[in-house]
């Protein structure tokens, strides 16, 4: 009965047949499967469904076996392998299968993933901090899930990240201003833990931001002067936090931007005269009030329609 609304659960069905349409291999890197092995064994649900093509590759390696980890469920290897035969497993995508259980710090063996998807299952515990060892990590979505503690400071590390999911867990702390030498980040989802603290003011160094999703938490201070120098933000939601004093003048500096939620905080002062530079704002929400720039594109208020666990949405899923 679970077996089979696995195998009916579409999204599941899709990685199927993508994944095991890859070519098939030699040879990877047995470092990288065994990390994959060892987490399989402290998964909870993880016999009776997709991961039963995970099992141990054979050690006389002769020719393309089915046990090859880039034919496993949810992996896929560098397409380059074709040519070069090193397959460094560069995609791992476990989504929506009801996972229990940690991420273990074995995750840091995978050194070569590019994208990790662990979205909508039950895992708990905190993120490793091995995870910061995953170098050339350009989307990292663990959004959905019950993980707690702090977000590690070594998610500093990854310089290539582009895209950060963490939204809709329990995560704790303070925000690691480390994350300010992640210049790459475009999509920033950390709204609905737990969070803490203020918002780094590195954050200012994130010149190719689009979105930030902090909504939800219960971060505190100020909102950061540097938050000017975001030059390519466009959607902004600080809002239900903590946050007090003004609303920077240096908002005005930030000319792409469109929708600024901070509803809920504790802000005071006027709104600063300098948001009339903002030429592309649609909306500006602010303690409950609605301060349409220009009422005619006033559409799809809810902040929380740009936060969807959907990665593949590009854009966060907005509609
Ligand atoms: C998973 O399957 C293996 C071999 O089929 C078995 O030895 C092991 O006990 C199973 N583990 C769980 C958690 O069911
Ligand atoms: C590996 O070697 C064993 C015996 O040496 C053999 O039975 C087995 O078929 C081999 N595995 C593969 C995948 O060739
Ligand atoms: C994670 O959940 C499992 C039950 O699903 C529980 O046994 C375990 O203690 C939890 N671990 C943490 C770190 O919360
Ligand atoms: C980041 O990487 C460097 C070099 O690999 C390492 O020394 C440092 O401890 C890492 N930082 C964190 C916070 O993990
Ligand atoms: C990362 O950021 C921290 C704190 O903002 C800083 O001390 C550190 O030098 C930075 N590391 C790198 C490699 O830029
Ligand atoms: C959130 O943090 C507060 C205190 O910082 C704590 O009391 C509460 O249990 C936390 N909630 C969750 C869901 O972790
Ligand atoms: C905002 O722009 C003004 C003038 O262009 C500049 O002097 C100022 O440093 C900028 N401030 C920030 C925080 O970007
Ligand atoms: C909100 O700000 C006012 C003064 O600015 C302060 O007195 C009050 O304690 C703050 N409330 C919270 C919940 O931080
Ligand atoms: C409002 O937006 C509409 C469509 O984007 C545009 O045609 C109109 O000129 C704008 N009005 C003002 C007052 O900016």
């Amino acid at each position: 009965m679970e077996l089979l609304q696995k195998l009916l659960c579409p999204v599941s069905m899709v990685l199927f047949v993508l994944l095991f349409s890859s070519p098939n291999v030699a040879s990877s890197s047995v470092e990288e499967a065994n990390g994959l092995l060892k987490w399989k064994e402290t998964l909870q649900n993880a016999n009776s469904s997709v991961l039963r093509t995970w099992i141990h590759i054979p050690n006389n390696g002769s020719g393309t076996s089915a046990s090859s980890p880039c034919q496993w469920f949810g992996v896929s290897c560098n397409a380059e392998g074709r040519i070069t035969s090193s397959l460094p497993l560069v995609y791992l995508d476990l989504s929506y299968n009801e996972f229990s259980g940690n991420i273990p710090p074995e995750i840091g063996l995978l050194t070569n993933l590019e994208t990790l998807h662990l979205i909508n299952n039950q895992l708990n515990g905190s993120i490793p901090r091995e995870i910061g060892q995953l170098k050339p990590l350009s989307e990292l979505a663990l959004c959905n899930n019950y993980l707690t503690g702090p977000i590690p400071s070594s998610l500093g590390n990854l310089t290539n990240l582009v895209s950060l999911y963490l939204y809709q867990n329990q995560l704790s702390g303070s925000i690691p201003e480390e994350m300010g030498n992640l210049t790459n980040l475009e999509f920033v989802y950390m709204d609905t833990n737990n969070l803490t603290g203020p918002i780094p003011s590195t954050f200012g160094n994130l010149n190719r931001l689009t979105l930030l999703n902090l909504f939800d938490n219960k971060l505190s201070g100020s909102i950061p002067n540097e938050f000017g120098y975001l030059k390519s933000i466009v959607h902004l939601d600080l809002s239900e936090n903590q946050l007090s004093s003004s609303i920077p003048a240096s908002f005005g500096n930030l000319s792409e931007l469109t929708h600024v939620f901070l509803r809920s905080n504790n802000l005071s002062g006027p709104i600063p005269q300098e948001f009339r530079n903002l030429e592309n704002l649609i909306l500006l929400e602010l303690n409950g009030l609605m301060h349409p720039v220009n009422s005619t594109d006033m559409k799809d208020l809810d902040p929380r329609h740009h936060s969807r666990c959907d990665p593949s949405g590009g854009y966060g899923g907005e509609p």
